[in-house]
């Protein structure tokens, strides 16, 4: 007897990540090393002292975890407050205003399973993260995607966008898969227009290679917006994707309603230990965000000279846009013949920055294959101007 799948359910696709490294192996029948650039992770490892934590913390892995994780909780008060004091803000967050999840996307499908209902709308970017669609379809909810300008989310269009029926909005800043970010202040100006009854989700996944002066987190807004929901997680710059952690920062009333529809435990007890100890060491990380910085800013200049059309990356990967009917997947497939694993989207390929040595190799065989295929992106950017 087949089971009575709710119809929301039945017709959800399983989520498939990028093409992973051994999946390309065996399609391509390659045996060599792969340089893997497709899915925005840190290309440093945890560092020594993140794993003795860990090791420590494994311990007592016969015992559930502290289910409010209230020490990352409060490691991370102290760390947000740090991280906008460097730019001169003041980011007032008590503890009671984080949630932690596995990872934030876990926290964002919490977010629809409290305010998503059927026939509701939900206003998002696009191109924009995927998986956002996928909870839309969960809750029964339409997507009102909203074209980007110049790769960048549209936040006047976003405004009219909104209807009657708009529940929640999703603003993903820096944008995944675009690279762009939208300036603090223009998030601000958007969080004021927007109605106190339409959730605002922010997806910070990628912030910290956008701080500064003028782009940066949305959780200094947190004071004067009590629909905002910033998510935030440990698997970019932090280097913790496979420990599973993200959290989120909202009001009390929020954060609670996003804890009823969560785990019991959702973090376990290594993975909040990688979390603190690395939240613990800004130094170590800020030393692993400028490597990214500064080959992010290499490999973009590089590029450039070779005649693509990068867009400017406020994040740990970049875009070439590559609108034309399956201009991207055959970039990425030739792409991977050679050892390089990036990630194809319809609208563009996504790069992620790796090691300097895995940039270089990147460089090469972009170079190796070609000025026909840069001068692809050159017609594509002129048809867009
Ligand atoms: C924009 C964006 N949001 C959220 C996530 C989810 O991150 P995680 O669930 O690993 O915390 C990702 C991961 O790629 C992302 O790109």
């Amino acid at each position: 007897m087949s089971p009575n799948t709710r119809p929301n359910v039945a017709s959800l696709e399983v989520y498939e990540g990028g093409r992973s490294p051994e999946l390309v192996r065996a399609e391509l029948g390659l045996s060599g090393p792969l340089v893997e650039l497709g899915a925005n992770e840190r290309p440093f490892p945890p560092d020594d002292f993140v794993l003795a934590a860990v090791y420590e913390a494994a311990r007592q892995g016969h015992r559930y975890p502290d289910y409010t994780a209230k020490e990352l909780r409060r490691a991370l008060v102290g760390h947000l407050a740090e991280e906008e004091a460097r730019w001169n803000r003041r980011c007032e967050v008590a503890e009671e205003q984080i949630v932690v999840g596995c990872g934030s996307s876990s926290l964002i499908q919490q977010l629809f399973l409290c305010y998503v209902s059927e026939g509701d709308e939900i206003v998002v970017p696009w191109p924009s993260y995927r998986p956002l669609l996928h909870n839309a379809q969960l809750c029964g909810a339409e997507v009102v995607r909203v074209g980007l300008v110049d790769e960048t989310a549209d936040l006047p269009a976003m405004l009219r966008a909104i209807t009657p029926r708009t529940k929640v909005i999703c603003l993903t800043n820096p944008n995944n898969p675009t690279s762009t970010a939208v300036e603090r202040a223009s998030v601000t100006a958007f969080l004021e227009q927007v109605p106190s009854d339409i959730v605002v989700l922010v997806d910070e996944a990628y912030v910290e290679y956008s701080a500064g002066e003028l782009y940066g987190s949305a959780v200094h807004d947190l004071v004067h917006f009590g629909n905002l929901v910033v998510a935030r997680t440990f698997s970019k710059t932090f280097g913790l994707a496979g420990f599973r952690v993200g959290f989120a920062v909202s009001n009390p009333a929020i954060v609670n309603d996003l804890r009823r529809v969560g785990f019991a435990f959702p973090v376990g007890n290594c993975a909040q230990a990688a979390a603190l100890a690395t939240v613990r060491s800004p130094q170590v990380l800020e030393a692993h965000l400028q490597r990214v910085l500064e080959e992010r800013e290499r490999v973009t200049r590089e590029l450039r000279q070779l005649g693509w059309r990068v867009a400017d990356s406020r994040t740990n990967f970049i875009w070439l846009p590559l609108g034309a009917p399956g201009a991207s997947s055959d970039l990425a497939r030739r792409l991977e013949a050679v050892g390089v694993v990036t990630r194809a989207f319809a609208e563009g390929l996504r790069v992620t920055i790796g090691t300097r040595e895995e940039n270089d190799v990147l460089l090469a065989r972009l170079s190796e294959l070609g000025p026909s295929l840069s001068s692809a992106s050159r017609v594509e950017s002129t048809l867009r101007s």
